[in-house]
């Protein structure tokens, strides 16, 4: 499916064929098996709870809650698009992004270690901490901004990033924290669910696991949960793999043929939603009633500097506060482009008033937006629109 070339590209498809080099190419190509003659180029889902399985019970597929051809090929794509050109990185398919993120810290943490969470990160951290103190798991938090996780890392025997983070954006300099995590012998993990593998490559910044949630952006059609971890391989990955084994939280083989679909279009529709992010987020700059605007991709923005050393395309969200709850509820009420709906990375553009979840530390009118594939010119009037109505 993929063979390195001594210059350390990767061809994917075809092992004798041209050389992998631009992102375009590597995502419409990633993970397509050697092609067979009457076969399909993306062979269709397969659903098998068991699989044909005489004498010894050797795989690669033998039960269908250890091992899919469907997720082969999507891990084999992901693998190429976090690690390219590297042959010692393997990547495991999960139900969602928190089947993911649990599957690295419950099979990687034990009763006595300390772990070291960002304070800012998805809403749902704050439930896994303490799932892992209820286990004898100390948990310690920084926020993400200023790297301030380093200060709290002493001993840890996992640090966990999430650059940038979500909703907040703000950035730590992975290589840094990285390499002072590594120097004490603590693993590190980060959340890739944001910037996608084509805006970050964690793993060639240093960190030991990628991981993300599939669900948003790397599948980007707001339809299906899907979650993933890339990481070398080893013992490390040994302890992700058991555990999905053990959890069962594996992705329905439709989900997993659905998500490698649409790898295919992951450079259009980053590059297409992070242009416009950032078109609407200097649109958004010169109203008065914004405050608080953050998008890593403006050059003003306070992530900007580290999120240019490590990001290859800052993402598709924006976020914003605006005066009050209400005024927050009437903007979103006046969108026509704009579903208010949670999540991120779609092809449609959503927003909500993240406040209204309870979990994240934000003023009452602080606003995420998704950039969706919609044009530019027809969002960026949407969103200027809805703000004047939504004034008086
Ligand atoms: C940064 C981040 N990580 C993980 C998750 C969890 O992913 P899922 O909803 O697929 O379980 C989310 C969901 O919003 C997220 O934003």
């Amino acid at each position: 499916m993929s063979a390195s070339a001594a210059d350390g590209t990767v061809n994917t498809h075809r092992a004798d064929g041209p050389a992998v080099t631009g992102d375009g190419t590597r995502a419409v190509r990633a993970g397509l098996p050697e092609p067979v003659k009457h076969e399909p180029t993306l062979p269709g889902p397969v659903f098998a709870a068991h699989f044909h399985l005489p004498g010894e019970p050797t795989g690669p597929y033998t039960y269908g809650r250890d091992e899919n051809p469907t997720w082969t090929l999507l891990e084999q794509a992901i693998t190429e698009l976090e690690a390219p050109g590297r042959d010692d990185v393997e990547t495991l398919v999960f139900a969602s992004g928190m089947a993911a993120i649990s599957s690295v810290l419950f099979s990687q943490l034990r009763a006595g270690d300390a772990v070291v969470l960002p304070d800012d990160g998805y809403q749902a951290l704050p439930l896994v901490r303490a799932q892992l103190e209820a286990y004898g798991i100390e948990v310690r938090t920084a926020p993400t901004g200023g790297d301030a996780q380093l200060e709290v890392l002493q001993g840890a025997r996992l640090l966990w990033i999430e650059s940038p983070s979500n909703p907040g954006l703000d950035v730590c300099d992975i290589r840094r924290l990285t390499e002072a995590a590594h120097a004490q012998g603590t693993l590190v993990a980060v959340d890739n669910t944001l910037a996608t593998p084509l805006g970050q490559r964690p793993l060639e910044l240093g960190a030991d696991f990628a991981v993300a949630s599939g669900t948003k952006q790397l599948s980007g059609h707001g339809d299906i949960l899907l979650g993933y971890v890339a990481g070398r391989n080893g013992e490390a990955m040994a302890g992700v793999r058991r555990w999905r084994k053990i959890v069962g939280a594996i992705p329905g083989p439709m989900e997993a043929w659905l998500a490698h679909r649409s790898v295919a279009t992951l450079q259009l529709r980053v590059d297409r939603q992070a242009a416009t992010a950032l078109t609407l987020a200097e649109a958004l700059r010169a109203h008065p009633d914004v405050t608080g605007l953050r998008y890593p991709g403006l050059p003003d923005d306070p992530s900007h500097a580290v999120a240019r050393q490590q990001m290859r395309r800052f993402g598709c969200v924006v976020s914003f506060t605006l005066p009050t709850r209400e005024r927050a509820e009437r903007f979103l009420g006046a969108l026509r482009l704009v579903d208010d709906a949670t999540s991120f990375g779609g092809v449609r553009s959503t927003a909500e008033r993240r406040g209204r979840w309870g979990g994240d530390a934000v003023p009452e009118g602080f606003i995420r937006l998704s950039v969706g594939a919609e044009d530019p010119e027809d969002l960026v009037a949407d969103v200027l629109r809805a703000l004047e109505e939504s004034a008086g």
